[in-house]
């Protein structure tokens, strides 16, 4: 039996997916994705422990690379006590040790867990469209359309490596909207890891009750907001983003507009996310520096593990 063959179109009562880091991404999407179309709850989880709404009827699907990161060992061994449905994805380390009698999904080993996204991600997509009973998608068609939006770089939208030029001595604020929400955090993660470099994401409606304010001050800090645009926004959200727009030229900040067109919500999400991961190798380029390495992040995972 595959580990999206079991499914729960009753009695599930809501479905955890836990992970940190890259290891969290592909969850928040699917989340972002299907929450609509769910009638259960769908949750994401980047902590210790788990919720206490988190009991045996829910599902719990523990993503962790490595397997050894602490904060998603600790909500597995939470989900195992509280006898939640767990499906675990990772690539070994204490969780696959820990997981006899589980459904495992084995990730490629020697890579980064920020580029496994697209093996993650057509891992729990599949199990959480099982969970809550909707069609599962149809990875095989999908890859071909991506794989036709990648042509269409450099003319429809400016190629990544242009983007990356443009604003390499700013600081990119990734607005994003709905579904897009998640490529936004992805987007400033990437810029985070694979170009050592500050970025900061936020969200529409809420950045227009807060983020907002701060506008005047972009100029001086050189940083440049970068719109996640969907062609399925509602008229209320488009005109969301036009009138973010024209509020912050007001200050002198032009806001760079990505879009592509004639795309699913789905389809939208991944092209628009392998753009901008690509615009952050690009940036690391520009930089110098090794897209690849996390020194610090593995220097913190050291210290802790010393220190307990
Ligand atoms: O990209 C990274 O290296 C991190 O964000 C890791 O994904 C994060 O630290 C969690 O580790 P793991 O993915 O091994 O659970």
């Amino acid at each position: 039996m595959t580990m999206a063959s079991q499914t729960f179109s009753s009695g599930l009562h809501g479905v955890c997916i836990a992970g940190m880091g890259g290891s969290a991404i592909a969850g928040q999407m699917a989340k972002t994705l299907l929450a609509q179309k769910a009638q259960v709850p769908l949750i994401t989880w980047r902590d210790y422990n788990l919720p206490r709404c988190v009991t045996k009827d829910w599902a719990v699907i523990s993503v962790s690379y490595s397997g050894n990161t602490e904060e998603t060992l600790s909500g597995f061994e939470t989900a195992k006590k509280v006898g939640s449905t767990l499906f675990v994805v990772t690539t070994g380390g204490a969780i696959l040790e820990q997981s006899k009698d589980l459904p495992v999904a084995l990730l490629p080993k020697g890579i980064q867990p920020r580029a496994a996204l697209p093996a993650i991600f057509s891992i729990v997509l599949p199990i959480v469209e099982a969970l809550i009973g909707v069609g599962s998608t149809d990875f095989s068609e999908l890859s071909v359309t991506l794989e036709g939006v990648v042509k269409r770089w450099g003319d429809e939208i400016m190629s990544p490596r242009d983007l990356a030029e443009r604003i390499s001595s700013f600081v990119p604020l990734f607005l994003g909207s709905g579904h897009l929400i998640s490529v936004a955090y992805r987007a400033k993660c990437q810029i985070n890891e694979n170009a050592k470099a500050v970025a900061f994401s936020a969200e529409l409606p809420e950045a227009n009750h807060n983020e907002v304010e701060a506008s005047h001050m972009y100029q001086k800090y050189g940083i440049v907001p970068i719109f996640l645009r969907s062609t399925h926004e509602s008229k209320r959200m488009s005109a969301r983003f036009e009138a973010t727009d024209a509020v912050y030229r007001q200050s002198d900040c032009a806001p760079v507009h990505i879009r592509l067109n004639g795309l699913s919500e789905l389809e939208e999400t991944l092209a628009i996310t392998h753009y901008l991961d690509m615009l952050s190798v690009d940036a690391a380029d520009i930089r110098g520096v090794d897209s690849v390495r996390v020194d610090k992040i593995a220097e913190l995972k050291r210290r802790l593990t010393e220190g307990s």
